[in-house]
Formats: structure tokens, C-alpha cells, sequence
């Protein structure tokens, strides 16, 4: 549907607790998902853990704890960070809810009868901390003669029968697929990877495994548990097959983004769109796969252990100011190393200093000036006209910047605004203006004020809890969506004496 969308993140393995790797993709389709939203289009955004598969079963043997009451642990810290980090997820699936279980032996059944699955033997190696069987090319040795997978962990070699998915019957449709949808895949480069990955030739994928309990049952065979990543990626449309016993799936199916870190393309442009093809479901429309947070240069994760948790943070400096820092700082698909140091300075000159400062002093000035009461505009000049109509001019570069997920561009985009409302501060000196010409100071305020309010409605979907306190001390309590960005704010609303918003954080 049209006005429909609808947005994941990945579901995050329970082996540990979030880290701040996490918090930046959910925060990304948070952004988008509210953004959506405010265009006025029905959204649908879920989340939630993915709970079955080797790797969670040793964590929780590793932590001397039952494998139920240990998934249970991890996936309410994911919870609870959905909420501490203020997302606005309609959902939250766990892979172990029975809503999900169904569901993906409906799909087994189904790729079954369509002749897309046969029983054999798998022998090869495997990574657990990929969750991911690795061909001969992609194995390195270390000094010891081991076998190494690609993020660095001891291959497992596995010998087991195993029930097959046809995926090499798959090439030529994906390659098809990819030819003409030139969006499947952002950003390009990544989706240039994909593309010869697939013309360098598929084998068949194991969807099964017997040597250890904890997944999703078979159905028929229960020796067998389904491969984790198969019972995971349905997670995007079980959600929606029952959602507070709801089916949804047609109002929302196809997504629209699924928002992934590059370190999981593969199993989402590959695996995901040929398991759907032979299902005849139909694909999503985009995967976007954003770069990695590293720390000292190599990747944050739980299975190295360098992760900075995102409570911490949110405690210190606010989910808002984390939330800016990590869409602002880097583009999003490239990687970036993570200080805390580096989101001080950027909180400081950009919250503090640029849009808090702006907001204090304007506000301060209708308060002091004019009892807080906003004053008329007349006879506005061109540069008083230019000021209110840039950030509404913007939105149109700001929809085509958003399209392609360019977060740190469509904030640089507003930020020039807020730097040129408050030159025009500078300039137009109002405390000046208090003691010569009170109805250019009535005009310069207001102007102002209605600027303030248009740059504030933009910035909603990256300052979620700021943009509110901000409207509500311009004395707006309802939601503002963008077509409303036209609106003045009348003559005679009261002002709220402004309160920091931003206050500068002290190193
Ligand atoms: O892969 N920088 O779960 P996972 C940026 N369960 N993003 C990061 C990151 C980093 N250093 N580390 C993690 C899984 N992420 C599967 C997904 S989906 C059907 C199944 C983010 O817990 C990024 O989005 O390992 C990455 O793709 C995801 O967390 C991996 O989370
Ligand atoms: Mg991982």
C-alpha cells in the first residue's frame, strides 16, 4: 500500500548484552520510522531478539544457566532498551514466542511442497559467532594451522545429516531480481558486492542441524532444528502475521527497509529474498547496510567483548544527544571509531552552542521584551522572508537526502539554518532594537519564533523528546506533522520562559 510503511531492525542474538552498535541501528530506523510518520504515512516498525542457534545455547551453558531463563534475561535487557533509547517500535518479537514458532513451520511446510528442500549430509566448516557455514575461500589459517572464519573465531568442523535448501536453483532470478531493482540494495557499493558475490555461483544451503537442541523442531523431524538464520530473517513477516492478534501482513508486506549492518548483507539480500522467491512471497523492496562502530579500529561486538554499554550513556547525556551524535557523526554506511570524547564535542557545539543557544536567547527575549507573549511580524524584508522560508524549502532536498538514509547530510541541512537564524540574531541585535524601534523588534522576534518552529518540526524525528519540550515552551502541545510546517504560530501565544534544553556538557 501506498501510504504504508514499514521498517525493521535486525532481531539481535541474546548471547549478551546490547551495546551501543545495537542502539545506533535501532535509533537509524527509529529516525526513519518517525520521519515516515510525519509525512502522514501509516508506519509499522518492529524489532525484537533472535533467540535460537548454537552460539546462544553455549552462551547460556557458558553463564551455567538454563537456555529458557537466560534467553529470557538477554532479551528484556533488548527491551528495555528499546524503551530507554525512546523507540517507537509497534512490536517486539522474540523467536521463541509461539507466534513466531508457527509461523516458520508453515514456511517449512510450504518450501517443502514446493520441492525447495532434500535431506543429505552436511560436511564443512562453521562459525558459531557468525552463526554461518564458510566455503574454502572466505577461511583463514592462523600461526597455530587453524582455521579461522571471518570475524576471527576457531571454525567448528561439522558432519551431520542435514536437510538442504535448493539455493543454486536461485541464481539467475536473484541476479534477475537485482537487475531490476536498482534500490534492493543500499548503499551501491555494498550492493555491487552482492551482485558478484551471486554471478560467482550459489550451492545449497544446510537448513538444519543434529547435533544440538536448541532451535525451532522440524516439523516430522524432530531429530532436526531449523538453521537459525532461516527460522530468524521470517521474523519480519511473523510479526506481522500476528500482531496483538492481528494479521497485518498484507497492510505492511512488502517492507519497505529492513536496516542491517554490513556485517549481515549477505543473509538478507541473498538467503532472505531467495527463500521468500521460493516460497512466493514477495521481497523487500530495500536493504540498507550501515558501516560498524569500532573502538581502536576493530569492530565492537559481544563476542569480542570491547562494547560500550548504551544505558551508561543515556544516563550521562540523554538518549536525544546519543541519538544525534551517532547519526550526525559519520555517514551512515561508512564505519567510525566511538569516543566519548568526540560525542562531547559534538553535543556541545551543536546542541549547546548552536540550537540551544538559539532557543534560549530568542525565548528569553519574547519573555524579557514582550511578557512572553508573541509579538506581530509586519512588513517582513527579503532577508526576514528567507530566514522562515529556507527550513521549508529544505524539505524537499531533506526527503531526497532521507530516501537514501544520508542522516549526518539532512542534519548538516538543518544546521545551517539554525547557524543562519542566529546570525540573523547578531545582526538584527534586538536588545538594540528594545531601546529604538519596537516594531521592528515585534517583527524580528517573530520572525524568530516562527523559525524556531519550523526548524523544531524537521528536527522531530532526531530529537524526539527535545523537538516536545521545545514546542511546548512555544506553547504547541499536539504533534506537528511536516505539512503543517506552514503554520504560524498565532499572534498572542504565550511563551513559556525557556528552560536548557541542551545544557553543555562539562569535560
Ligand atoms: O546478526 N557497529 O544479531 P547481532 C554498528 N541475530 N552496528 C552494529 C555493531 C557495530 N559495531 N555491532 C552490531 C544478528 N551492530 C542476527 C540478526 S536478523 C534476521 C538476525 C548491529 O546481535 C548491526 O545492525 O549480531 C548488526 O547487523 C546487528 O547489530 C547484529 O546484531
Ligand atoms: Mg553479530
Amino acid at each position: 500500500m501506498q501510504n504504508n510503511f514499514y521498517i525493521t531492525t535486525p532481531i539481535y542474538y541474546v548471547n549478551d548484552i546490547p551495546h551501543i552498535g545495537h542502539a545506533y541501528t535501532s535509533y537509524a530506523a527509529d529516525s526513519l520510522a518517525r520521519y515516515n510518520k510525519l509525512l502522514g504515512k501509516k508506519v509499522f516498525f518492529s524489532t525484537g531478539t533472535d533467540e535460537h542457534g548454537q552460539k546462544v545455547e553455549l552462551s547460556a551453558r557458558d553463564k551455567n544457566m538454563e537456555v529458557e531463563s537466560f534467553t529470557d534475561t538477554i532479551s528484556k535487557k533488548f527491551k528495555d532498551l528499546s524503551e530507554t533509547l525512546n523507540l517507537s517500535n509497534n512490536d517486539f518479537i522474540r523467536t521463541t514466542e509461539i507466534r513466531h514458532k508457527d509461523y516458520v513451520c508453515s514456511i517449512w511446510k510450504k518450501l517443502l511442497e514446493n520441492d525447495q528442500i532434500y535431506l543429505d549430509v552436511y560436511k564443512g566448516w562453521y562459525s558459531v559467532r557468525d552463526e554461518s557455514f564458510i566455503s574454502e575461500a572466505d577461511i583463514k589459517i592462523d600461526e597455530n594451522q587453524n582455521k579461522i572464519g571471518p570475524s576471527g573465531d576457531l571454525l567448528r568442523w561439522v558432519e551431520e545429516p542435514s536437510y538442504f535448501f535448493r539455493l543454486s536453483n536461485w541464481q539467475e532470478q536473484l541476479l534477475n531480481l537485482y537487475n531490476k531493482n536498482k534500490d534492493f540494495v543500499m548503499p551501491k557499493s555494498r550492493f555491487n558486492e552482492v551482485i558478484k558475490f551471486v554471478e560467482g555461483g550459489l550451492e545449497d544451503l544446510s537448513i538444519s542441524r543434529t547435533s544440538f537442541k536448541w532451535g525451532i523442531k522440524v516439523p516430522d523431524d524432530p531429530k532436526h532444528v531449523m538453521y537459525v538464520w532461516l527460522d530468524a530473517l521470517f521474523n519480519y513477516i511473523s510479526v506481522l502475521k500476528n500482531h496483538n492478534n492481528k494479521n497485518i501482513v498484507s497492510n505492511f508486506w512488502p517492507a519497505n527497509f529492513h536496516i542491517v549492518g554490513k556485517d549481515i548483507l549477505r543473509f538478507h539480500a541473498v538467503y532472505w529474498p531467495a527463500f521468500l522467491l521460493a516460497a512466493n512471497i514477495e521481497f523487500p523492496k530495500t536493504i540498507f547496510a550501515h558501516g560498524w562502530w569500532t573502538i581502536n579500529g576493530s569492530k565492537m561486538s559481544k563476542s569480542l567483548g570491547n562494547t560500550i554499554d548504551p544505558n551508561f550513556l543515556v544516563e550521562k547525556y540523554g538518549s536525544d544527544t546519543l541519538r544525534y551524535f551517532l547519526l550526525r557523526e559519520i555517514p551512515f554506511g561508512e564505519d567510525g571509531n566511538f569516543s566519548e570524547e568526540l560525542l562531547k564535542i559534538r553535543a556541545n557545539s551543536d546542541l549547546s552552542n548552536d540550537y540551544g543557544n538559539l532557543i534560549q536567547r530568542v525565548l528569553a527575549m519574547v519573555v524579557k521584551y514582550k511578557n512572553g507573549i508573541v509579538p506581530e511580524g509586519k512588513n517582513l524584508n527579503n532577508e526576514d522572508k528567507s530566514l522562515i522560508k529556507t527550513p521549508i524549502n529544505d524539505i524537499v532536498e531533506i526527503e531526497k537526502l532521507m530516501k537514501s538514509c544520508q542522516f549526518n547530510l539532512v542534519l548538516a541541512t538543518i544546521w545551517k539554518n539554525i547557524r543562519a537564524a542566529n546570525a540573523y540574531v547578531d545582526k538584527n541585535k534586538p536588545w538594540s532594537l528594545a531601546k529604538e524601534n519596537s516594531q521592528r523588534l515585534d517583527t524580528v522576534l517573530n520572525v524568530l519564533v516562527n523559525t524556531i518552529f519550523k526548524i523544531n518540526t524537521i528536527l522531530q524525528p532526531f530529537l524526539p523528546s527535545s523537538t516536545i519540550k521545545i514546542f511546548n515552551m512555544l506553547g504547541q502541545f499536539n504533534e506537528i506533522e511536516f505539512k503543517d510546517i506552514n503554520r504560524e504560530i498565532e499572534v498572542g501565544t504565550k511563551i513559556i520562559k525557556p528552560v536548557s534544553v541542551f545544557p553543555r556538557i562539562e569535560s
